[in-house]
């Protein structure tokens, strides 16, 4: 991946990812080997603006990737350095406002803690704005949604240009199709069916199994490590647990070296929780502020999240001006 052309566009992906490759750097976290999660943030702690510690590049990489970048320096050098200034602090300070930390531009405990929870592989926020902002305008400009005052207190965004599925696209099919074996075909099957149930009891979408081998269908979910041929490696055990792409690309993949589970406890990953994440990127939402949304980003090993939250359901109705 050093031509960063050739990778946005085979990257039709998640809009979101898109932004980011267009400035991308030689060595981007996506396409190094690492497996382990985002163990490098754990010799950070404590780290203040003027030190130089090593493993500070990978963090400069960790916020590129999750939507912290701030692109008016020259990145290269920037993104080459352990060295810890002005640019590093600023984009600290934007990673601590989103997750609701105390903004002091270091490394302190909360925040490095808050960095270490395994989450979603897709950023959280657009060039600095939360991709909401953008909807935002277009909203307005489209004068189709009355209830406009209350688009400004939520958390939940969209991705950039606002992809959706057509409207008279309402039925979904979903097929399975890992590269890796985790678990049998009947579990994960009950597991997404309870979390299509979810997103389908408020919105106008339904969702099948597509049955037919040789039909084409709409989604398509599996399990897959490392380098599994999307430009979105997984990281090994810990770091990026899952991911999913933007309407209408229907991919959605678990990283199969995490712990998934059906009944989590400490250290194992709920797949139902997660399942309802990621569908709802691929239904066109991004990520939400929120700590008790669906959509936020980060979720933690033995906790379940199996219910949206009034922030989830609110976005996806505004995505496709469902009026309850
Ligand atoms: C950025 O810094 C690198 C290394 O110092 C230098 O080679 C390059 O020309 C600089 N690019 C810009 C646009 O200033
Ligand atoms: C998976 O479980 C093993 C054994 O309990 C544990 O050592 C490991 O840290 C867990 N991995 C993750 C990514 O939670
Ligand atoms: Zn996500
Ligand atoms: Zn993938």
């Amino acid at each position: 991946m050093t031509n960063p052309k050739a990778a946005t566009s085979q990257l039709q992906i998640v809009s979101f990812l898109f932004f980011f490759l267009l400035a991308i750097l030689p060595h981007p976290i996506l396409s190094t080997k690492s497996s382990k999660g985002f163990e490098f943030l754990k010799n950070l702690e404590g780290c203040q603006k003027g030190q130089t510690v090593k493993g500070l590049r990978e963090l400069k990489l960790y916020l590129k990737k999750f939507g912290y970048a701030d692109f008016h320096k020259n990145h290269t050098e920037y993104e080459n350095s352990d060295q810890f200034d002005d640019t590093l602090e600023k984009e600290i300070i934007t990673y601590q406002l989103y997750y609701h930390l105390k903004a002091t531009g270091t490394l302190d405990a909360e925040t490095v803690k808050q960095m270490t929870v395994p989450r979603c592989g897709l950023p959280d926020t657009v060039k600095g704005k939360t991709p909401m902002t953008s909807g935002k305008k277009e909203h307005i400009s489209g004068g189709k949604i009355s209830s406009l005052n209350t688009f400004s207190h939520h958390s939940y965004s969209f991705f950039p240009g606002m992809p959706k599925w057509p409207l008279h696209k309402s039925h979904l099919t979903y097929r399975f199709s890992s590269s890796i074996r985790v678990t049998d075909i009947k579990t994960l099957r009950a597991v997404c069916s309870s979390a299509f149930a979810r997103w389908a009891e408020v919105t106008h979408f339904t969702f099948s199994e597509a049955v037919h081998p040789l039909h084409k269908a709409d989604i398509e979910i599996g399990f897959h490590r490392g380098d599994h041929g999307d430009r979105n490696s997984f990281d090994g055990p810990g770091g990026t647990i899952a991911h999913a792409f933007s309407p209408t690309n229907g991919r959605f993949h678990y990283d199969a070296e995490e712990n998934w589970s059906t009944n989590p406890a400490q250290g194992t990953m709920d797949m139902e929780s997660v399942a309802l994440h990621e569908i709802g990127h691929l239904l066109g939402l991004g990520h939400s502020k929120e700590p008790n949304a669906v959509m936020f980003p980060t979720i933690r090993t033995g906790s379940l999240k199996r219910q949206l939250y009034v922030d989830d359901v609110q976005g996806i109705r505004a995505l496709y001006r469902i009026h309850p």
